[in-house]
């Protein structure tokens, strides 16, 4: 039997975090050959639940699950973790201003930050969910200098598995049939989902998505509108926020990064930037990758036209401005 990953949950208390430790500990997230020891972070108002969550994974007697710890201490919950998924954050609240938010959810980063610099093991691979999550996983990068920065990432999935969802429903194709759509930029509603460069298997092969919609203004307004405004759809279906996706999407990004990309396939990932595609340095920015041995790389060498060029530079543009933002919250 192999030996157990530690894998962190951060606001393991919340409605993500209920989606999500269950799916980890069936082994959906890293196979169900491996078995995890789960930790569980979260806040001491929540403390209570929290461990209502612990009582319900025991409960559920895993056969994967070796271990579980659910605390408020920050240093305990990061200590030897190999994989941490942050979901903890501090929401937006009506009457809020951004940078209240912002300078909320740069103390809490920066201090999981230094707790997983100082206590997680080595090589440890971090996602960030919570929001802002490309600024949180920024200030996440900066104040954890043993951390390699390959290692820190943020989630889009949700957004590409999203847009994966629209083309399959526009064609009436299973959802496993597309692939390669791709979220560039921010996790926020400026994020830009560009199917210009998704195929889908047909009975005559592979076609290009957008032969096949053939419905340029389809792919230019109404399926990026979607993708872009689906988190707030689910708010005003459920009155809550996307939960189960989120979870299952998370799993995905760490499946992927961890056991490797299908040959021909990439995946939306959240990454600091290296320059692609003349995105800014160090940016965390959404761009198509794929993954090997435990390594992502962007995929390099796509065509982007002047629409999708505008679009990117808008993301590039935004994220600059939560990192000026986020660095003023830091003073
Ligand atoms: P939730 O409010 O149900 O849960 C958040 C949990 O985090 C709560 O239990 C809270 O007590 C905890 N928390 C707050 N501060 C903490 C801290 N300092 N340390 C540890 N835990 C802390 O929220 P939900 O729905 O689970 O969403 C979590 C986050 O994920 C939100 O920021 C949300 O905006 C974000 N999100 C991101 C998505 C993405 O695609 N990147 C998709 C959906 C949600």
């Amino acid at each position: 039997e192999k030996d157990p990953v530690t894998v962190l949950v951060t606001g393991a208390a919340g409605q993500i975090g209920y989606a999500l430790v269950p799916m980890i500990a069936r082994g959906e997230m890293l196979g169900p050959d491996q078995p995890v020891i789960i930790h569980m972070l979260d806040i001491e108002q929540a403390a209570e639940a929290l461990n209502g969550v612990k009582m319900e994974l025991i409960d559920a007697a895993f056969p994967l699950l070796k271990g579980v710890v659910a605390t408020t201490d920050v240093v305990e919950a990061c200590s030897d973790v190999n994989i941490a998924i942050l979901v903890g954050g501090f929401p937006r609240k009506e009457g809020m201003e951004r940078k209240d938010v912002m300078s909320k959810n740069v103390s809490i980063y920066k201090a999981q930050a230094l707790a997983l610099d100082q206590h997680a093991a080595p090589d440890c691979k971090v996602l960030v969910v919570a929001n802002p999550a490309n600024t949180n996983a920024l200030i996440l990068k900066e104040f954890a200098p043993s951390i390699p920065e390959k290692n820190i990432t943020c989630l889009t999935r949700l957004d590409h598995n999203r847009a994966l969802g629209q083309i399959s429903e526009k064609l009436n194709v299973h959802v496993s049939d597309v692939k390669n759509v791709i979220i560039w930029g921010n996790h926020s509603s400026t994020q830009y989902p560009d199917a210009n460069h998704a195929t889908v298997k047909t009975f005559t092969g592979e076609k290009p998505a957008t032969e096949l919609v053939g419905d340029d203004k389809w792919l230019k307004t109404e399926f990026i509108d979607t993708v872009q405004q689906r988190g707030a759809a689910i708010i005003k279906a459920r009155r809550m926020s996307s939960a189960l996706s989120a979870a299952s999407s998370a799993c995905d990004h760490i499946r992927d990064w961890v056991l490797g990309t299908p040959k021909g396939t990439w995946v939306s990932m959240g990454v600091s930037s290296d320059g692609s595609y003349g995105v800014p340095q160090g940016l965390i920015y959404s761009f198509p990758v794929t993954c090997d041995k435990g390594e992502w790389s962007i995929m390099q060498g796509l065509k982007i036209d002047e629409f999708s060029r505008e679009k990117m530079d808008a993301n590039a543009k935004e994220l600059m401005e939560e990192k000026s933002l986020a660095y003023s919250c830091l003073n």
